[in-house]
């Protein structure tokens, strides 16, 4: 008998011990690897990671059908988590705790994916250059006045394509065209780099007015780079379209697959993503909106204050997509 009970024991300590996690992720901040390490320690289940591009990972996936050992599937974009879902490799996740701390509105249909930060996609405008009011939407971009004075990151990202998917569904698709031909009519240089990079073009003087999303503020404030602390400082935020629809939002988001053999652990993780440990850090580190609305935002995001987010459709995010890429392609935004 105790012989037995021994080897159930043993049995389930060996269990325990032998808890893995396996996540793909395209998420490319470091504090993500402080959180996995946090849950580890707490834990001590382990987690793997595999990082990729979110198309990549999607057709990875695909490829390997049942025979995947992902357990989670996590990104920095509404629209790529709305592909996995639409592709049927989420699986509906209902939890006491979640349904605490995730609001409706920022998850997937049917519980399928859970948010667990938003950002904004702001306008940043050079201090001495624009005056304040001049700029006040996404729209004003298109003015004459800033020709040649524009700048913004290559259209094959995803951050832009939310963005014009959820235009087409917000004003339609003809004054999403519009916008996107005015755009490229008022660009400072042709689209290159990434949001930050766009931020020291304002700086450097090559351009006025740009559009990031609004952690990377954050990354140049905190910079150890004196010369993103200096592009940071000559900079301020815009949220656009406060008098009428509302400033767009993106998500990170985190969803459970149907292939995990570790279903419970795997909410678990998620769960552990929207308690305040880990919202902390996001806002703290990755200057990220927490969901979980114990937890206060990074100081330098309160100091922009309280702003008006246009409500998300974020089954348009994926499902404009295709439209988007056709017209970005049409009014040639690089
Ligand atoms: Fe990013």
């Amino acid at each position: 008998m105790k012989f037995k009970m021994l080897l159930v024991s043993l049995f389930s300590v060996g269990f325990l011990f032998s808890q893995e996690l396996t996540i793909y992720s395209h998420r490319h901040y470091d504090t993500d690897k402080g959180i996995f390490k946090l849950f580890s320690d707490e834990t001590g289940i382990k987690i793997n990671v595999v990082q990729a591009k979110a198309n990549e990972l999607a057709k990875r996936l695909e490829v390997e059908g049942k025979n995947s050992k992902a357990d989670l599937f996590m990104t920095a974009d509404a629209g790529n988590l709305e592909q996995v879902r639409v592709n049927d490799l989420f699986v509906p996740v209902t939890s006491k705790t979640l349904d605490e701390l995730s609001p409706k509105e920022l998850r997937g249909k049917d519980n399928t994916w859970y948010a667990f930060t938003t950002r904004a996609r702001i306008i940043v405008a050079s201090k001495d250059r624009v005056k304040d009011g001049a700029i006040k939407t996404y729209e004003d971009l298109t003015k004459p006045e800033w020709k040649g004075k524009v700048l913004v990151r290559s259209s094959n990202n995803v951050y832009n394509i939310s963005l014009l998917s959820s235009m087409i569904d917000s004003i339609g698709e003809e004054k999403a065209r519009e916008w996107a031909s005015g755009i490229v009519k008022n660009l400072a240089r042709t689209p290159k780099g990434a949001d930050r990079d766009q931020v020291r073009a304002i700086y450097a003087k090559e351009g006025d007015v740009a559009i990031s999303n609004s952690y990377y503020l954050g990354h140049l404030a905190n910079s150890k780079n004196e010369k993103d602390v200096e592009a940071f400082n000559s900079v301020k935020v815009i949220f656009p379209n406060q008098d009428d629809r509302g400033t767009h939002i993106n998500v990170s988001g985190i969803g459970v697959l149907k292939t995990s053999k570790n279903k419970e652990v795997a909410v678990r993780f998620i769960e552990f993503m929207l308690s305040p440990k880990a919202q902390e850090m996001l806002t703290n580190q990755n200057y990220e909106y927490p969901v979980n609305k114990s937890v206060k935002p990074n100081k330098l995001l309160q100091s922009w204050g309280e702003f008006k987010i246009e409500k998300p459709n974020f089954e348009a995010y994926y499902g404009n997509a295709k439209e988007s890429l056709k017209i970005f392609d049409e009014v040639q935004w690089k």
